[in-house]
């Protein structure tokens, strides 16, 4: 297979096991690309591409932008806390303003979900959601995958454990449809009050007791709490939060076995993991940032349909 079943990237819900295997494929030449002394190649030569962020971002942002880059594509930077947006200007007359200046593709954040979806119905370009509310994160589950099968070699039947404030998590539900698409078994742990009310009938096992999370696991995928999409309060304090269900050195020692670190970033050093253990050998943080940019340059040039 060489082509993708989709148009847009809206979300790993809306695409097959042979599509991320593509673009998990695709990114390990992109990675041998971005490692050369010259990191550039012509494949989106006369592309243009418009990244849209609606909503705060250093990674997925900055990532998107350097894969672009080094693909050759023309680029332009929209950020609605300095566009006329502010003027009142809607979604879809700011993107068809936008792509009536000939740009290709859109890579869009925004703190609606379905943005990118409603997006897609109404304006004649690719769609790449960079991040949709609580809703998707499709390219942060991809590099999420591509970093566990680089470490452990293959994601089929592997453990999986993302833990932390999952009902305002777009990285879980991403994580878990891509996960599961590639056989792996994950569990989701945390507080009941940060579990969606139907997260069993996404077929994950759930656990409240981060011991036996990590006990069970062979990746933990570290999330933050997302205090600035929570109305109302949660759990008591941030304090016994991080009592029960945040990572710390001596927890992560007294495991049975080694098992590997994970967050999407940015993290809250001190609340849901320390700064030890992101920074220590089992962590693959960075590893992901890196990974990061040839999943999204993955992305873009399967897209364009340039194969
Ligand atoms: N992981 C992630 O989406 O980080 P940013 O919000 O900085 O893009």
């Amino acid at each position: 297979m060489t082509k993708l079943s989709t148009k847009h990237l809206l979300g790993i819900k809306d695409i097959n096991a042979d599509d991320i295997n593509l673009i998990l494929n695709t990114a390990e030449n992109f990675k041998e690309v971005i490692n050369r002394p010259i990191k550039k190649v012509p494949s989106l030569r006369d592309t243009t591409i418009a990244n849209l962020f609606f909503e705060n971002s250093t990674r997925t942002k900055l990532s998107f932008e350097l894969a672009e880059k080094r693909l050759s594509a023309d680029v332009i930077n929209f950020s609605s806390s300095t566009s006329s947006v502010k003027k009142g200007e809607t979604l879809i007359d700011t993107v068809n303003n936008i792509l009536a200046m000939k740009v290709d593709m859109v890579v869009m954040r925004h703190p609606n979900p379905g943005a990118a979806v409603f997006l897609s119905k109404h304006v004649d370009a690719k769609i790449i959601n960079a991040g949709d509310g609580a809703h998707e994160h499709p390219t942060q589950a991809l590099l999420d995958a591509y970093s566990i099968r680089e470490k452990l070699g293959n994601i089929k039947k592997k453990r999986i454990a993302i833990i932390g404030d999952i009902l305002h998590s777009r990285v879980a539900l991403s994580n878990i449809f891509c996960l599961q698409k590639l056989g792996a078994e994950v569990m989701v742990c945390g507080p009941s009050t940060l579990m969606p009310k139907y997260i069993s009938s996404l077929g994950v096992k759930v656990e409240h007791n981060l011991k036996k999370a990590l006990e069970w696991c062979d990746v933990a995928n570290m999330l933050r709490i997302q205090l600035e999409r929570q109305d109302i309060k949660y759990f008591p304090s941030l304090r016994e939060y991080t009592m029960l269900f945040g990572l710390n050195k001596e927890l992560l020692d007294s495991l049975s076995k080694k098992i590997i670190i994970m967050h999407p970033g940015p993290i809250n050093r001190g609340v849901e993991i320390t700064s030890d253990v992101a920074d220590s050998s089992q962590s693959i943080i960075l590893e992901q940032v890196e990974n990061g940019v040839a999943v999204r340059m993955a992305v873009l040039f399967l897209l364009a349909g340039r194969v």
